[in-house]
């Protein structure tokens, strides 16, 4: 390329304002919510990293194909309009729309998982792993060991570790309904797995005779990782890569919010028609008729552009680029960061950071509330909050302690993320300072959600 400044690849249409607040004001309102940012009020964030589900800004495409959305309950022509992107990208026979990736995990296991079954996963994301363990199953993580090394420079640091899967498949035989793999994987990161890898756990599945499944929430920005980093793919087009990606698989289950570009909306893909009809069943039950699946027709409209939207060279190459940046600032200014930086996130090191607080204080989760009362900025906890309590009702301290700046797609500009850098530089200048947080109340699931908590030692930054 001519230039090396890389840009945002489109021009802002609609603004909608953000509203800056002070400390005080910040204090109060963290208070308020009881030291869980999930239970802020948004108007009182300024940039939201919480999550990029959900949360991105939608194309002048995408609007206005939302306006030719057919809202009949039955045979609607947005169906056949997201189904015919859905197979396009997926080459999947039966495609079954749900208003989130949840609920396609939720028809997807309570239908093929029986109680006692085990599910290997690379890594599996929060609701994946409740989702597999309400229906009586044991969620397990197969991560190759550099997922667990922060540090570690390895590319493709999402992977699947084969041998540990054959083990599996080959130990617990009939008990492992489906293998899922998760691209991007999110909880390990938001590091990319190769298509090297998803070729060798799909060769290893099709051997035990056990269907693969993709968790592809984020498989565009996992294409775009292929492309850039993997051996003889560099130049190919990424919706080649997402092609041959998911011909290595059985089906997958899709949360829209993320790759889909579309502020609502997943699906439930596979080639297997009796399972398809089953879940089918099931999607009647709980989301709907199965040409919406708890969705307008607008929706339907809105994802199907979105799909290749997320697949455009220059949205990558611009998305990709905009969360390294931030972590060759942060880098170069000494702050733990979790290496390479991933797709969606960029996620801070809270153990090696603040070594000074133990794990049963919650490093991860006091370093957001942090992160908020400076700067205003909200991020999620990745850590022991959300991943400690086991099945069992036990506490076992997670194995990474990590905030997460996850960014919304095509919201924040490159002035939003000098801010952001600034703050947490700050932030870095009173590390020292910043104190452990005790749990006061929570759910027996998902507790990051809604559990209160209260500072250990008096306030998150100390005097
Ligand atoms: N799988 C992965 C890898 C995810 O990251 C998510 C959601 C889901 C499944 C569930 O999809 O939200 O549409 O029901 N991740 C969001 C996040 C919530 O913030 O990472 P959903």
């Amino acid at each position: 390329m001519k230039f090396r400044t890389i840009i945002e690849p489109f021009r802002v249409k609609t603004v909608e304002p953000i509203r800056q607040t002070n400390d005080a004001e910040r204090s109060t309102a963290l208070e308020k919510a009881r030291y869980n940012v999930f239970l802020l009020q948004a108007e009182d964030v300024l940039i939201d990293l919480l999550t990029d589900s959900g949360t991105g800004a939608m194309s002048v495409y995408q609007w206005s194909g939302m306006m030719k959305g057919d809202e009949s309950y039955a045979g609607a022509r947005s169906f056949a309009v997201f189904d015919r992107a859905v197979r396009d990208i997926t080459g999947f026979a039966n495609v079954i729309p749900t208003h989130q990736g949840r609920a396609a995990e939720h028809i997807l296991f309570s239908t093929a998982v029986r109680p006692g079954d085990v599910v290997p996963n690379n890594t599996h994301f929060d609701t994946t792993r409740a989702n597999v363990e309400d229906a009586g199953g044991l969620a397990l993580d197969l991560p190759v060991p550099e997922a667990r090394q922060p540090q570690s420079a390895h590319p493709f640091k999402g992977n699947m570790n084969v041998d540990a899967l054959e083990r599996t498949l080959q130990e617990q035989g009939t008990r492992v309904p489906l293998v899922m793999i998760t691209v991007t994987n999110n909880s390990g990161g938001g590091q990319p797995v190769s298509l090297e890898n998803v070729r060798a756990v799909s060769e290893v599945c099709r051997r035990y005779g056990v269907p693969l499944f993709i968790d592809a929430c984020r498989f565009a920005e996992n294409a775009w990782f292929i492309r850039t980093r993997e051996p003889g793919q560099d130049g190919r087009a990424p919706i080649d890569i997402a092609r041959e990606m998911f011909s290595l698989a059985d089906g997958c289950t899709m949360s829209a919010k993320k790759d889909g570009m579309s502020n609502i909306g997943g699906f439930l893909a596979m080639n297997d028609s009796q399972l398809a009809t089953r879940c089918r069943t099931r999607l009647v039950l709980t989301e709907g008729f199965p040409t919406y699946g708890g969705l307008a027709g607008y929706d339907l409209e809105a994802i199907a552009v979105g799909l290749k939207e997320a697949l455009d060279e220059d949205y990558l190459r611009y998305r990709i680029r905009s969360i390294e940046y931030l972590g060759d600032k942060l880098e170069s200014a000494g702050i733990p960061i979790l290496t390479p930086t991933g797709g969606h996130a960029l996620y801070l090191d809270a153990r090696r950071w603040l070594p000074h607080i133990p794990q049963s204080e919650f490093p991860a989760w006091a370093l957001s509330l942090a992160l908020y009362l400076e700067g205003g900025i909200r991020a999620a906890e990745i850590g022991s909050v959300m991943f400690g309590r086991q099945p069992d009702g036990t506490e076992r301290p997670a194995e990474l302690e990590l905030v997460r700046l996850a960014f919304p797609r095509r919201v924040y500009t490159q002035s939003h993320v000098d801010y952001v850098a600034e703050v947490v530089l700050h932030v870095d200048t009173l590390a020292s300072r910043i104190r452990g947080v005790r749990m006061v109340d929570s759910p027996p699931v998902l507790r990051h959600f809604t559990a209160q908590f209260a500072p250990a030692h008096g306030a998150i930054v100390s005097t």
